[in-house]
């Protein structure tokens, strides 16, 4: 049988529920859908480090042929994907980092150029002056550490710029809403503020608008998501300044995962881009993925009809033998 799995992909996600990591998984098996050779075992931690360490175990006993993970902690998820990597089981690590080298190959943004790129922006919107709070992710995951480091690097040129105030979201919008509010004292002082994701940056805007203040305090997320409530559309109504375009990678993690299952060339690092999207450019981000959502519409319906004439093939076979043989 032609589609028997010839190799077998474990995904571990770090939290699967949000509409980033969503997307992550709808780019993965789109791109795995041209390859009916490959099976993917998809597991989700639920943001529990200790539940991802057991599910990875459990993949491992698997016998996957590759391992992609997206760590929820880098230290606490470092050891078990040592583990996979010194046994022989390639290591795909996509966007969350581990703290060690013995990983095959990393897909992701920069998130010390996304920290950077949020703290010009804000410079250049404030006037090189002026109060910020940070509202950062979880802490202990990477992104959240290199876009902090990223972000205080880039204002350290602007000493009239005070981070006033650092509060953990934990990438979470309600988590990010709470902090916030029991912290509304400071935000009569502040002037900005750098969420690093957009879902915090919108449970932010939530406080912001209970205490008359939206609009007066500009307000920056991260990731820049096509569709309902996500950061292009954020932008494009104004509730935030500008988002961070934060690529999930779910396409180039499969590319790399084939590469490497194939004996074939592989980059290390695929350092996917990122750009500031403002008032200026989202419209255009917007057209463009309505475009991308189209064309990838047209894409799967021609996948189906190929595979319904791939049954009407076989069933003609089937017919013929049968013809031949009597
Ligand atoms: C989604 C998310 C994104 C963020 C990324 C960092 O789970 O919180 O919003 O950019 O994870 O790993």
């Amino acid at each position: 049988n032609q589609d028997k799995p010839r190799f077998t992909i474990g995904f571990s996600q770090c939290i699967g529920s949000d509409q980033w990591r969503v997307t992550m998984l709808e780019e993965m098996r789109r791109e795995l859908s041209f390859h009916s050779d490959i099976e993917l075992i998809y597991e989700d931690a639920g943001g529990n480090s200790n539940k991802q360490i057991e599910q990875v175990k459990s993949l491992l006993e698997k016998d996957i042929d590759l391992l992609i993970i997206s760590p929820n902690e880098s230290e606490p998820l470092t050891p078990i994907v040592e583990q996979a990597f010194s046994q022989g089981t390639p290591v795909v690590v996509i966007d969350r980092k581990v703290s060690s080298n013995f990983y095959t190959a990393y897909v992701g943004a920069d998130n010390f150029e996304i920290g950077r790129m949020a703290g010009e922006y804000l410079a250049h919107r404030l006037g090189e002056k002026g109060n910020i709070i940070e509202v950062t992710g979880l802490t202990g995951s990477s992104p959240a550490i290199e876009r902090n480091e990223g972000f205080k690097n880039a204002l350290k040129r602007y000493p009239s710029i005070k981070i006033i105030k650092q509060l953990s979201g934990s990438w979470l919008n309600n988590k990010a809403q709470e902090e916030v509010s029991l912290n509304k004292h400071l935000l009569f002082q502040a002037d900005a503020i750098f969420a690093h994701n957009d879902q915090m940056a919108l449970g932010t805007c939530a406080v912001l608008r209970n205490n008359d203040l939206e609009g007066k305090i500009k307000l920056v997320g991260v990731d820049a998501l096509p569709g309902k409530n996500n950061g292009l559309e954020l932008v494009s109504k104004k509730v935030l300044d500008a988002s961070m375009l934060y690529p999930t990678g779910g396409k180039e993690a499969i590319r790399t995962a084939i590469n490497i299952l194939n004996k074939l060339p592989f980059d290390k690092n695929t350092a996917l881009k990122s750009v500031v999207i403002d008032s200026s450019n989202v419209e255009l981000m917007i057209l463009q993925a309505d475009k991308m959502t189209s064309q990838q519409k047209d894409i799967e319906r021609q996948q189906n009809m190929l595979s319904e004439q791939k049954i009407v093939y076989n069933n003609q076979q089937v017919i013929l033998n049968i013809l031949v043989v009597s």
